[in-house]
């Protein structure tokens, strides 16, 4: 990169950093390049100091980048046997003991949903779960998902995706989990009913408490040190005692963090926190 690319180049990261907690030194940079070029094609801005000054007033391109950037990126039973481990460690002892105790809301929290897939995999493993132990009995539930992108939340509570997008989805949920509609499958409505979406920011006071679990995966590893610290902090307040914390498979608890939780499945990433 020539000398005006990189100052230009060392804007936008800031920007990203500052603005959204975003952090790009793990990127290439050619890559981060190639998307801010495709952004500054499809805007208005001529020069990299037009787009730079766009990006410091404008939300809307500055999710633009982000979205170019693939951070949105996400599908269904994302990592093998990741959700698998999530039903059988996480969804089922926490509804047996919802039944059990008669009692309660299960509340379960998706931060950094993107577009919706990994929400409704948890609800596919929580339907599993309830058509397992039978109607009687049963708690209500409630999932939430949020992210920051206002785009990956219109599409994840439009409920739509294309036939590349549930790829991965195993043929017997796709059969009790989908319609086909049009040329999209859509989930169907009694999962919907379960699952809400909102914008939140991890980097702000969390908006609700108490849940039984958290997932956020990927989300992490886009932070710097301090901003990891932070969400992790509002992750762990948002979560009771004896809840547990999913995180992606590369991604890992820092700081005094790691005292307060127990590791109930190293490889997927799950935590159960214990004070
Ligand atoms: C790579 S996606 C991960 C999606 C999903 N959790 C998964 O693992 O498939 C990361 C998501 O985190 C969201 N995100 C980034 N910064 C955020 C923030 N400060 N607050 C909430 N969501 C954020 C992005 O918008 C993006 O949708």
């Amino acid at each position: 990169m020539s000398f005006l690319d990189d100052q230009f180049y060392g804007q936008v990261k800031r920007h990203l950093e500052r603005s959204r907690g975003v952090d790009l030194t793990g990127y290439s940079p050619s890559f981060v390049m190639r998307a801010i070029k495709k952004r500054m094609g499809r805007s208005s801005s001529e020069t990299p100091q037009g787009y730079a000054k766009l990006l410091m007033r404008s939300e809307e391109e500055t999710n633009e980048l982000l979205n170019a950037l693939s951070i949105n990126v996400t599908e269904f039973f994302r990592d093998k046997g990741a959700f698998e481990s999530l039903q059988v460690r996480v969804l089922r002892p926490l509804l047996d003991l919802k039944v059990k105790s008669g009692g309660g809301i299960l509340r379960i929290w998706d931060a950094g949903c993107a577009t919706g897939q990994e929400t409704y995999t948890i609800a596919i493993g929580l339907a599993e779960e309830v058509n397992r132990i039978g109607a009687v009995g049963l708690p209500l539930m409630s999932i939430v998902g949020t992210d920051i992108s206002r785009d990956a939340l219109a599409k994840a509570k439009s409920a739509l995706y294309t036939p590349e997008e549930v790829d991965n989805v195993p043929d017997k949920y796709l059969s009790a989990y989908f319609v086909k509609r049009g040329g999209y499958y859509e989930v169907v409505e009694p999962l919907r009913r379960r699952v809400r979406f909102h914008l939140e920011n991890l980097l702000s006071a969390p908006s609700s408490k108490f849940f039984d679990a958290i997932v956020c995966r990927n989300v992490l590893i886009y932070f710097s040190r301090p901003m990891h610290e932070t969400v992790m902090r509002n992750l762990y307040d948002s979560l009771r005692v004896n809840g547990f914390l999913m995180l992606g498979r590369t991604e890992a608890l820092i700081g005094d963090m790691r005292r307060r939780f127990e590791v109930v499945d190293q490889e997927n990433r799950i935590l159960l926190k214990i004070q």
